[in-house]
């Protein structure tokens, strides 16, 4: 299994480009089993959560073709109403088939998500939608079943206990893309990644207006064509740059990404004192003289994203002062900082929030991988750390970044993965 190497301690110099985002592109491929004819989508990052997709999709009966960051989505075939424990417990993004097979099969049966690391992740609010849609909706052997003969638009609270959902909302749209009646999605996620699956939808001749609010209208059409779509660029990939680039004290310029998207991540980094330049295609970041202490409280978008949350507590262990970082959309989601503390760093957890109290040093250390963005944080914290740092569990940051390693070697990092089993391997040849 793949390890990350780091000798932290250089700061970040020079470009690196971010990749199409991953939470756009994997909602826009499901839907794309809601048309009549194949779809082309492009800029889209590669990943393993992609290819995990690109599999389910073509369990279902859909042909996908990948050709460079371009993927061909032929949803001709697409009649099986399945999706199986063991293809869903690998992304929970899989419960996004559900919108496509009952609007599209009338049937779906996918495999409840369990929880994960990153704590408790229920699926009501989607199930609860797709019921006030006409479905009905049962639980067998872990599988949640739905039938509908025909879904009906209705009115919908998206509302769930910690805000509104991007998984819901997202699912939402697809199955009321094909419904008889308008549907009026109220508490809707104004994510980025919620507007493109819209842009998408209504690109395949859906009726979506007021994505990116909290009223989402849909009013049902009778069938979809494919299309040809462009996916946002990574606005979280982006931030994990400019956390990266902030806390090794470099400058550098992250290209590609949009400002508008990274408005939280942008005011909190300024308020910590790291300086912004937004430019056409990109941001110039940098820091000057001494860094603040922050309190950062994650909510919905246009909030302070959960997905950065774990990268700026690695930024601010490296602050002097106190910063409380306080988890709103996931409360358990601190796995990240047990790691953190073997480097050094001073960071308490409780009541679903995180004290960190910056210290002079990080050291490297070994260190693992819980999840994608705990993954992220660790990287970011052992490019600044004095010393060697090894992270184990990769596989978690290849889910969601494209080629990490590249990339901040792009940037003048002293970074390289390798496979302990072949050196292993390597060497007793040699031997
Ligand atoms: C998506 C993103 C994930 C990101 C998260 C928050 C994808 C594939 N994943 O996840 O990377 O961290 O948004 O920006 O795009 N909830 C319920 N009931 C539900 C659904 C959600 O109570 O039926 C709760 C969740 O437990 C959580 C909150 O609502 O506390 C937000 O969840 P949601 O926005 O749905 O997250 P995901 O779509 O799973």
């Amino acid at each position: 299994m793949d390890r990350i190497v780091i000798h932290g301690g250089k700061p970040l110099k020079g470009e690196v480009r971010v990749s199409g985002s991953k939470n756009a592109t994997l909602p826009i491929m499901v839907s794309a089993l809601l048309a009549e004819t194949p779809s082309i989508i492009k800029n889209v990052p590669k990943l393993r959560d992609i290819d995990t997709m690109a599999h389910l999709l073509r369990y279902v009966g859909a042909e996908v073709e990948q050709k460079g960051d371009t993927l061909i989505i032929d949803p001709r075939g697409f009649e099986r109403w399945k999706a199986p424990y063991d293809m869903v417990r690998k992304m929970r993004a899989s419960i996004y088939v559900l919108g496509p097979m009952i609007a599209r099969l009338h049937r779906a049966q996918v495999a409840m998500p369990g929880g994960c690391v990153i704590g408790h992740r229920p699926i009501d609010i989607h199930l609860r939608g797709i019921q006030a849609l006409g479905a009905k909706v049962s639980m067998e052997y872990g599988d949640v079943v739905a039938t509908a003969q025909e879904l009906k638009g209705a009115e919908v609270s998206l509302e769930g206990p910690y805000g509104s959902s991007v998984g819901a909302t997202c699912n939402m749209m697809m199955a009321a893309a094909l419904a008889k009646g308008t549907t009026v999605l109220r508490s809707a996620a104004c994510e980025p990644e919620v507007v493109d699956l819209a842009n998408f939808l209504n690109a395949m001749n859906a009726r979506i207006t007021g994505a990116g609010t909290p009223t989402i209208t849909i009013e049902g059409v009778d069938s979809l064509q494919g299309t040809s779509y462009n996916v946002i660029p990574d606005r979280i990939e982006a931030g994990t740059f400019l956390t990266a680039v902030a806390i090794t004290r470099g400058d550098a310029i992250v290209r590609g990404c949009r400002a508008e998207h990274l408005e939280a991540v942008i005011t909190k980094l300024r308020e910590i004192g790291v300086s912004l330049e937004i430019l056409d295609d990109g941001i110039r970041v940098f820091v000057q003289g001494e860094l603040r202490p922050v309190s950062i409280r994650t909510m919905p978008y246009p909030g302070f994203p959960t997905d950065m949350q774990a990268q700026f507590t690695a930024l601010l262990s490296l602050v002097k002062g106190e910063s409380i970082v306080k988890e709103t959309v996931f409360p358990e989601r601190f796995m990240h900082c047990a790691e953190l503390r073997r480097m050094q760093a001073d960071i308490s957890v409780s009541a679903g929030s995180a004290i960190i109290r910056g210290v002079e040093k990080l050291r490297g250390a070994y260190v693992m991988a819980s999840d994608l963005r705990a993954s992220a944080s660790l990287v970011v914290a052992g490019l600044a750390a004095e010393g060697k740092t090894e992270i184990l569990r990769v596989y978690h940051i290849d889910r969601g970044y494209e080629r990490i390693e590249e990339k901040l070697q792009q940037l003048g990092a002293d970074i390289y993965r390798y496979d302990p089993a072949k050196m292993h391997k390597k060497n007793s040849a040699s031997k």
